[in-house]
């Protein structure tokens, strides 16, 4: 079947996130996609919303059977229904992970640039965030191991998140580095939690390693949270797995989830994720594709237009990280400057943290049409950057 991303959807009007803006303003920020979810998803919710009675809601075999049949299909990871925890998200999963299995004070470490929310769920929660930078080459990112053994070896260090995929520079981490990861963790005995949420936007013909099948060290020393939010574009359904293989591990975490409320299902973020992880497999093939093509494009129309803003290379994510080093002057406000200037809406790169006052993210998930609009301001207003950063200096 053909599936359709190139028709623009109008969004505004419609409570969306990413497009409270203003009318001349084009968001490429938050991470959801400017596409209609797969036609077997809006037939379930559809048939289901005609019902007309939304009462309480449980969680049924079949989500556990989807979610279970689907790792084990695309990921070559098992899961025993047992393992499976329903919440509400994954980030109200990592605070209340957080709350529960660290105490105030305690170091929770990141692996900077990362998803900005990282930073939140530990702050807010009286937490310290111990940083291990990712070291950038001017092409690519690794870990600085000896500096990630050094802080995981820090008693008052608890805690790691690993994003994998990583938001936002679109690298799976591959099964060397999560085993590392993982016997580290385990020696200085730092529970890992893994946000894969990324895990199926990966592009044609990659794959990502889920971290719980690496070694038996990560698995008994890890919670994994998935979604089929990011995937299927259902962010506004608020809905998410937390897999938890040890037992003893499992029961604090359930607790944890239960005591913050967290752990009931809404209605509809049921039926979508059964929908979606049972038939939506060819529609997310179509996306893939579709974002993989995206992503040339961008990558081809910078490389010519605009030479001085360089993609960094990944292989998952809809999400570009873009070096500004070599724009004039560039800093933390050129994404105002975007803004203001040409309504294009960036995320700026010092909220990811790691010294990334210089990068931008772009969501380029989106049709090809709006994408190139974008690009196009991109370029227009970097531009106007250098010049008015030129006439000032
Ligand atoms: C790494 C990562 N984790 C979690 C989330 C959000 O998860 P949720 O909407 O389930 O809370 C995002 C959204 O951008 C993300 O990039």
């Amino acid at each position: 079947m053909q599936y359709d991303f190139d028709t623009v959807v109008d969004r505004r009007g419609t409570n969306s996130l990413k497009w409270a803006v203003g009318g001349e303003e084009l968001p490429m920020w938050v991470a959801d996609m400017d596409f209609l979810v797969a036609p077997e998803i809006q037939r379930a919710i559809t048939q289901r919303a005609a019902h007309g009675i939304f009462g309480y809601t449980e969680v049924p075999g079949d989500w556990y059977r989807a979610i279970s049949s689907w790792w084990a299909q695309r990921h070559g990871l098992q899961i025993p229904r047992e393992w499976i925890l329903y919440c509400t998200g994954v980030v109200p999963a990592i605070s209340s992970a957080i709350r529960k299995l660290t105490t105030p004070g305690e170091k929770v470490l990141v692996q900077t640039p990362v998803f900005n929310i990282f930073y939140n769920c530990i702050r807010n929660n009286g937490r310290q965030v111990v940083e291990n930078r990712l070291v950038y080459d001017g092409g690519r990112y690794h870990i600085d191991f000896a500096d990630l053994q050094q802080k995981l070896a820090d008693p008052q260090t608890t805690m790691m998140l690993l994003c994998n995929p990583h938001n936002p520079i679109g690298k799976i981490w591959d099964r060397t580095e999560l085993e590392e990861i993982g016997a580290l963790c385990r020696r200085h005995h730092v529970l890992v939690l893994a946000d894969e949420i990324h895990c199926d936007l990966t592009d044609p013909g990659q794959n990502y390693t889920p971290f719980a099948a690496v070694s038996n060290d990560c698995r008994q020393n890890s919670i994994t949270c998935v979604a089929p939010t990011k995937t299927f574009n259902l962010a506004g359904l608020q809905t998410s797995a937390v897999l938890v293989p040890s037992g003893a591990l499992r029961h604090r975490v359930e607790r944890a989830l239960g005591t913050d409320e967290i752990a009931e299902p809404n209605t509809f973020a049921i039926t979508a994720a059964v929908a979606a992880y049972t038939s939506g497999g060819p529609w997310l093939e179509a996306l893939r594709s579709y974002l993989y093509q995206n992503k040339q494009a961008a990558a081809a129309y910078l490389k010519k237009e605009l030479p001085q803003v360089q993609v960094v290379p990944s292989t998952a994510t809809y999400l570009l990280w873009l070096d500004c080093r070599q724009v004039r002057g560039s800093g933390a406000d050129l994404a105002d400057h975007l803004r203001q200037k040409t309504g294009l809406y960036l995320s700026g790169g010092a909220q990811f943290g790691g010294g990334s006052e210089q990068f931008l993210r772009m969501n380029i998930a989106c049709p090809r049409a709006q994408l190139y609009a974008g690009l196009q301001r991109l370029k227009r207003g970097v531009l106007a950057y250098e010049t008015w950063w030129s006439e000032q200096f």
